[in-house]
């Protein structure tokens, strides 16, 4: 069976985006998110895809989901349905979930754990989240604190949480 894993940075609220773009820049997230999914698979819907601002992100396996067959997604694979999609993975493959909010919701229950960012702030406006994390379900493994300093405006934790067996 291919790991999945759930990668999102969320604020207090669970937010994770407005129009289509992040909430926050936090360089050290976006390092991490380079350090974990470089190398393997990323899933994504067709709006996170349509708001990277390079297109398919180097050096990885990028796949699309849209009910859109005509989609254009250079250097990436699309894929109508989630089922199709995991179908074509190889059961040594590495799947990082990387949203949005739709695609969060629709894999929280396949996904083996969640590598999260909890920023330490709420954004001003939002319209994107991420789903309830029940603590009956998901156990905190690592937490990883990091203070505000002059690149990064809030506190933030990166907090890898396990399915419970
Ligand atoms: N903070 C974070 O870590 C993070 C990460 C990623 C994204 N985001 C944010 O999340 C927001 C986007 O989330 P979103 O929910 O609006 O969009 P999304 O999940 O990125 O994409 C939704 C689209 O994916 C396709 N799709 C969804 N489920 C599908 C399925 N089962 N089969 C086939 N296609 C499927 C559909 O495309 P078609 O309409 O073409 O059929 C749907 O409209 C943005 O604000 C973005 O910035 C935040």
């Amino acid at each position: 069976m291919s790991k999945i894993s759930i990668i999102a940075a969320i604020d207090k609220n669970r937010a994770i985006g407005f129009e289509n773009k992040l909430l926050f820049w936090l360089p050290n997230d976006l390092k991490r998110f380079k350090e974990l999914t470089t190398g393997n698979t990323i899933l994504m819907g067709r709006k996170t895809f349509e708001s990277l601002p390079k297109g398919a992100l180097p050096n990885r396996r990028n796949i699309v989901l849209s009910s859109n067959a005509s989609f254009s997604c250079p250097g990436a694979e699309l894929f109508s349905s989630i089922e199709d999609a995991l179908a074509n993975c190889k059961d040594d493959e590495h799947i990082y979930i990387i949203g949005g909010e739709g695609i969060y919701r629709q894999t929280i229950d396949l996904a083996d754990e969640l590598c999260l960012t909890e920023i330490e702030a709420e954004a001003s406006e939002a319209d994107a989240y991420f789903p309830d994390i029940d603590a009956n379900i998901w156990h905190k493994k690592n937490r990883d604190a990091r203070q505000t300093d002059d690149k990064h405006p809030c506190n933030y934790v990166f907090v890898d949480y396990e399915r419970r067996r």
